[in-house]
């Protein structure tokens, strides 16, 4: 049942390029020029009249809720906000008759992201569930569901929910901007150009893993770890730290790289390992200053970046290099290798990586 692998979690890790792609499959036209979310019974004019969107979720999916944000209101405009679940459905939300609220959970059964759907319904809101799940709670209580084509996710540590909850968020937004005339017609096709070689993206960052194994083994004997970048790079730290803590147990913080010095920098004294990431060409300069100064300090820094970059191996321990996409897909390249330094750090330890303490699949109590 786990198809040879060791653990589901790794089984899980290997078949993202096939989620990924099954995720797509009938959204987007053979010619790489429109997205089709049929499945979206939105009434007629909806899509142009929406004014703001909530995101709500809990844990990895809100990791993918703050990426989607970016993503959104970078192509379409919208304001976004996104939420943790348990915080939403207490902290009474300025919504407007026109605001979106879009819940994401693989198992569509989380209780408090089930609860904010259910507040935002009894407000009037649109409620959009992006679930893995088509049976569950979350699909038959929305207004609309996207479904991710992820399959079943065993591992509690999740992995190709949240990528292909990512590939969800993609398609929304350039479906948004699509909808509203927020993009023009090559642009559209130069993304989703990019969206259609992700598969192909996360096989060939799957072949780092020998190298993120060996890596993970100096990282095993970690107390305590630091994960920055800037812009979607500092999204897809703040998954790379949760996996790292969810399965191997040593403690770890992300942080945006320029908010170190404001306290930070404190904790980073000789040998704290730093995992950098540098995949924003946009914010590249400035991530390397950030990286200097933790350098300065001793730390022992895995640097994160384009598959071609000559440089930043100057100024750090070690780097990953993965295949190149666009900047704003960046973050399905970049927590494939995240995601295997925890799974190897967390098997170097001994840990029950598939089922890990005091954790459950599904958190089914508030
Ligand atoms: C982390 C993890 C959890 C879940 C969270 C939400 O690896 O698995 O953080 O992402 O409990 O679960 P769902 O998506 O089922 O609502």
């Amino acid at each position: 049942e786990r198809g040879g692998y060791p653990h589901f979690m790794l089984k899980e890790i290997h078949e993202q390029p096939k989620a990924i792609r099954d995720t797509l499959l009938g959204r987007v036209s053979p010619d790489l020029s429109r997205v089709t979310l049929s499945e979206l019974k939105w009434p007629e004019g909806f899509v142009k009249e929406i004014d703001r969107i909530h995101i709500v979720a809990c844990g990895t999916a809100w990791h993918a809720g703050l990426v989607g944000k970016a993503v959104i209101e970078q192509l379409s405009g919208i304001p976004v906000e996104v939420d943790i679940a348990s915080e939403y459905r207490y902290r009474d939300p300025i919504q407007t008759p026109n605001t979106l609220v879009i819940v994401i959970s693989q198992s569509g059964e989380t209780a408090d992201t089930l609860a904010a759907l259910r507040e935002a319904k009894r407000r009037g809101r649109r409620v959009l569930a992006i679930t893995n799940v088509v049976g569950s709670s979350a699909a038959r209580e929305a207004d609309d569901v996207l479904v991710t084509w992820a399959g079943p996710e065993i591992a509690v540590a999740s992995t190709k929910a949240y990528t292909t909850q990512l590939v969800a968020l993609y398609l929304l937004a350039l479906y948004f901007a699509q909808e509203r005339g927020r993009v023009s017609q090559d642009e559209l096709h130069a993304i989703l150009k990019g969206i259609d070689g992700l598969p192909q993206v996360a096989e060939q960052v799957l072949d780092t893993a020998p190298q993120i194994e060996r890596f993970a083994k100096d990282w095993a004997h970690a107390s305590d770890t630091f994960f920055i970048g800037r812009g979607l790079d500092f999204s897809v730290a703040l998954e790379g730290a949760l996996k790292l803590k969810e399965i191997s147990y040593i403690h770890a913080e992300a942080y945006a790289a320029g908010e170190l010095k404001h306290g930070t920098l404190a904790l980073i004294t000789d040998g704290v390992p730093v995992i950098a990431l540098a995949m924003q060409d946009a914010l590249y300069e400035k991530t390397v200053s950030n990286i200097k100064e933790v350098t300065a300090r001793g730390a022992f820094v895995l640097g994160m970046t384009w598959v071609g970059d000559e440089e930043l191996q100057k100024s750090v321990d070690q780097v990953i290099y993965v295949p190149h996409t666009l900047p704003l897909l960046a973050p399905i390249a970049a927590v494939i290798p995240l995601q295997l330094l925890a799974y190897y750090a967390a098997v170097a330890r001994g840990n029950d990586v598939d089922k890990p303490r005091n954790l459950a699949k599904s958190v089914t109590v508030e």
